[in-house]
């Protein structure tokens, strides 16, 4: 048992729904040797019933729940930043090449190293990870995960039309390049199978229903792919399923259920978000793509209004990055550039977002997305160097609210000083040691 001494702020509560942050200003939590958190309150209640314990002391900045990241694109990691395209030119012109590399194998590999890099140096703890159009990037991206130590979920991207044909599969070979694969990886340690048609508009009906049958048959497995995200796609799409809306392509074949999670929806009818609250499924906001991409603004409070689950997600590499606090500030100003259509997010609807709420997407809040007994100790320690500018904020905040308002707004992948999943330190070696005594 381990006992952690830190500054300790999360959400167990649902801010949309009047729940408040919570925080431990000199904070305890025991984790046991399994990873789970089996005591936590003020440092000297929770030393008092623990004398024996080894203390590890997170001094200054603050100790938050690892960041969850519903939508990332694992082959995009080393094209990030193609600015200046809409949706469809970025895709022919950015992304889709660097993917048609992923075929190498030894390439493959390097970009997967490239990737969990990222979501670890990021405190990204958790993911559903956007995979390769190939069997074997998919499985060197499984490893990557496995050896990293993070929960990832991801499987094989599937398409059988209007991408360049090396990128092509069949309704047959997807359904058994993905069952090998769900087989090899699916439940293994943290990592599990996500049925991945990349969007209706590269998969036939026969594709996705090639993707249903693999969803209904790996037990547990999850769904994801894209959603209203540009109107020139919405309309295409549209026109390619006979007026069938964008949702209703996916749900026509029983891939609309708790365990979906849709990225973007920016152009969504209301007859698409009834369908998703009634299904449960989720959708990842992706406010950096939107922005970079002229995507468009987020709904969010028509999402809300129709009980739609939301979490985050950064989408690299049309979003521009991997910090997922970066994520909660730009929804946040995409939410003011709204006006009266918009949500007022607090620093505490952000941290929601950010994790308890892709926690809940990906049906894992159960075991992580705040810091609760019995929840596992995925944690991610924000401190700043002595004197930079989030260091300054953090010294003057007014509250608490104010000063996780400063992590977002000032907070980048530098800040991010520790980061542990299920009670392991990941990657210790880049960070600097935290003092035991
Ligand atoms: N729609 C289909 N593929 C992609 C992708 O790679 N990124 C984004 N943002 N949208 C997509
Ligand atoms: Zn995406």
């Amino acid at each position: 048992m381990t006992l952690y001494r830190a500054r300790i702020v999360d959400t167990p509560c649902d801010p949309f729904a009047g729940g408040a942050l919570r925080a431990e200003e000199d904070g305890g939590i025991v984790v046991d040797d399994t990873g789970v958190i089996t005591a936590r309150g003020a440092f000297a209640d929770v030393r008092a019933d623990h004398p024996d314990e080894v203390v590890i002391e997170l001094p200054g900045g603050m100790l938050l729940p690892g960041l969850v990241d519903t939508h990332v694109h694992y082959p995009q990691v080393r094209v990030i930043g193609g600015l200046g395209m809409p949706l469809l030119d970025w895709l022919d012109q950015c992304a889709l090449p660097e993917e048609a590399r992923l075929a190498d194998v030894a390439y493959a590999k390097g970009v997967a190293r490239d990737f969990v890099t990222g979501l670890v140096d990021a405190g990204t703890t958790t993911a559903l990870v956007f995979g390769s159009h190939f069997a074997t990037a998919v499985d060197s991206m499984f490893a990557a995960a496995d050896v990293a130590g993070l929960r990832v979920t991801t499987g094989l991207v599937v398409s059988d039309r209007s991408l360049r044909p090396e990128l092509l599969s069949t309704p047959d070979r997807a359904y058994d390049e993905a069952r090998g694969l769900a087989e090899r990886w699916h439940g293994r340690g943290r990592l599990r199978y996500a049925v991945t048609p990349r969007f209706s508009f590269s998969a036939s009906d026969a594709m996705l229903e090639s993707c249903a049958a693999t969803f209904k048959e790996v037990q547990g497995s999850w769904f994801t792919s894209h959603v209203n995200e540009n109107l020139f796609e919405v309309a295409e799409v549209r026109r390619l399923f006979g007026g069938t809306n964008y949702v209703h392509t996916y749900a026509n074949h029983g891939l609309v259920d708790r365990n979906s999670v849709l990225a973007h929806n920016v152009h969504p009818v209301d007859e698409e978000l009834a369908l998703l609250a009634s299904q449960g499924a989720s959708v990842s906001h992706c406010p950096t793509s939107n922005s970079a991409l002229g995507s468009g603004l987020f709904p969010l409070q028509r999402h809300l209004d129709h009980g739609v689950r939301v979490a985050l997600g950064s989408d690299v590499g049309a979003g521009t990055g991997f910090s997922l606090l970066k994520e909660g500030l730009q929804a946040y100003f995409m939410q003011q550039l709204l006006g009266a259509d918009g949500v007022a997010l607090t620093s505490a609807h952000l941290l929601w977002l950010a994790t308890s709420a892709g926690a809940d997407a990906l049906g894992l809040a159960d075991e992580v997305g705040d810091l609760s007994v019995g929840k596992q100790f995925d944690a991610v320690w924000v401190l700043p160097q002595a004197g930079n500018p989030l260091d300054v904020g953090l010294g003057n905040a007014s509250s608490t609210l104010d000063a996780l308002a400063k992590v977002f707004a000032l907070g980048t992948t530098t800040d991010i000083e520790g980061v542990w999943v299920g009670g392991d330190q990941i990657a210790a070696g880049r960070f600097r040691r935290p003092a035991t005594r």
